[in-house]
């Protein structure tokens, strides 16, 4: 099994669930509100980059993907804060002195709280805003770097958002708030969502990530035509037995979570950034081990995620994809069953670039808080020590086994 030798290898973070400090975005406010867990000073990554960035290095990463937080960047609407554009430089200088690609994403699901103030992607204005946040940024940095991502995953943001109700803006409400809002005689807070109405909400939301992300990419290209512009999408990797039924359930799924999305953005892509995390048998009832998240771990299933990507025609990147292993018993065959996945699909013609494994250090998990632990290496929130999991040790071999050297040969 051998890589090309340009290939990137590595693993990501994004700056809300690593930086710290960053109180000014929607996800901060819901804290503050009670509604998900407090995110703090996280793993302080925000000062701690050069450390974490060496320990990359020392594991044989080449390349690494991380997301600027549009709030530091614009905290105030129409004011850009060029201290924060300062950071990210040095932070993309720190990496490429280590010999890493940055793999840069824009916007990773936190909302400065006046863009969310404003409704957010409800709002008619929201693309024109996000082209204008995104063409700041590459005006500033693009110099800087060979590619950017607009936005990961939008449909998960969505979903969660608008139709699940437990991340912010939380507008799929539950029943008990009904229950609350009807006892208080109808008095007690705003009418809660009909579930209709949200899911037409939804749509409105989908619609203008899809402007967002096509007006940020002409707006990146007038001011940086060479740069390649992608967007990471998370695939669930749906799949059937050999019964037309379930496959017609497969079809239905993968259409509905991806090819609706990725069949308006992909004329503007020049290269697809793939998070995988689950794979779905239709038909099949067989038991697969969990990982500490509860999501079965069938890592192989990456193959057909990325023939699902392959559709477009376009280089793909695997931009995310990992697993929540507090006591690291899975990781290390998590990660070689991946990588024979991608393998097999590039060996079918699947034009896959890169490996970013999630994630390079533990991080606030979103509704989640900080108990599950993704990371190639472990923070102790007390001390906010790094301790490299033996797991990172081994996708380290890896890469060295599976690199082809300058000559062509197998490097090791
Ligand atoms: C997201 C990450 C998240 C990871 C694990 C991906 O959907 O991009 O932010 O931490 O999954 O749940």
């Amino acid at each position: 099994m051998k890589f090309p030798k340009d290939f990137y290898w590595g693993a990501a973070t994004a700056s809300y669930q690593v930086e710290g400090g960053i109180e000014n975005c929607d996800w901060a406010k819901a804290a503050r509100e009670g509604r998900v867990p407090a995110c703090g000073r996280a793993c302080d990554h925000y000062h701690r980059y050069e450390a974490d960035f060496d320990l990359a290095q020392q594991l044989g990463h080449n390349a690494h993907r991380f997301s600027i937080e549009w709030a530091r960047i614009e905290p105030v609407e129409g004011q850009f804060d060029t201290a924060a554009i300062e950071h990210y430089r040095a932070v993309i200088r720190a990496l490429k002195e280590r010999g890493l690609t940055p793999f840069v994403t824009l916007w990773h699901f936190t909302l400065p709280q006046w863009f969310a103030d404003k409704g957010g992607f409800e709002s008619k204005q929201a693309p024109e805003l996000f082209a204008r946040y995104a063409r700041y940024v590459v005006e500033q940095l693009g110099d800087e770097l060979a590619g950017i991502t607009t936005m990961n995953e939008p449909i998960v943001f969505a979903g969660l958002g608008w139709l699940k109700g437990n991340w912010p803006p939380f507008k799929m409400q539950k029943l008990a708030d009904w229950q609350e809002y009807t006892n208080s005689g109808k008095r007690s807070q705003s009418r809660p969502q009909q579930s209709w109405w949200a899911y037409g909400t939804y749509r409105r939301v989908v619609r203008h990530l899809v402007m967002a992300h096509n007006q940020a990419y002409d707006a990146i290209k007038l001011v940086a035509p060479d740069l390649s512009v992608s967007i990471v999408k998370h695939v669930v990797a749906y799949d059937a037995t050999s019964n037309p039924w379930q496959r017609c359930k497969a079809w239905f799924a993968t259409n509905f979570q991806t090819h609706s999305f990725m069949r308006k953005v992909a004329d503007r892509c020049d290269e697809i950034g793939l998070n995988f995390y689950h794979y779905v048998k239709f038909g099949d009832r067989g038991e697969h081990p969990k990982s500490d998240m509860g999501w079965e771990m069938i890592p192989g299933g990456i193959y057909r995620a990325l023939h699902i990507l392959h559709h477009y025609q376009k280089p793909i990147f695997v931009s995310e994809c990992g697993v929540a292993d507090d006591d690291d018993s899975h990781r290390a065959w998590y990660i070689e069953e991946q990588l024979t996945g991608m393998q097999q699909a590039m060996a079918d013609g699947v034009d896959v670039r890169g490996h970013m494994y999630w994630s390079l250090m533990d991080n606030y998990e979103w509704a989640l808080g900080f108990e599950k632990k993704f990371g190639l290496i472990e923070i102790n929130y007390d001390t906010l020590e790094r301790k490299i999991r033996p797991s990172a040790w081994r996708y380290k071999e890896l890469i060295e086994q599976y690199s082809v050297a300058d000559n062509g040969s197998a490097a090791s």
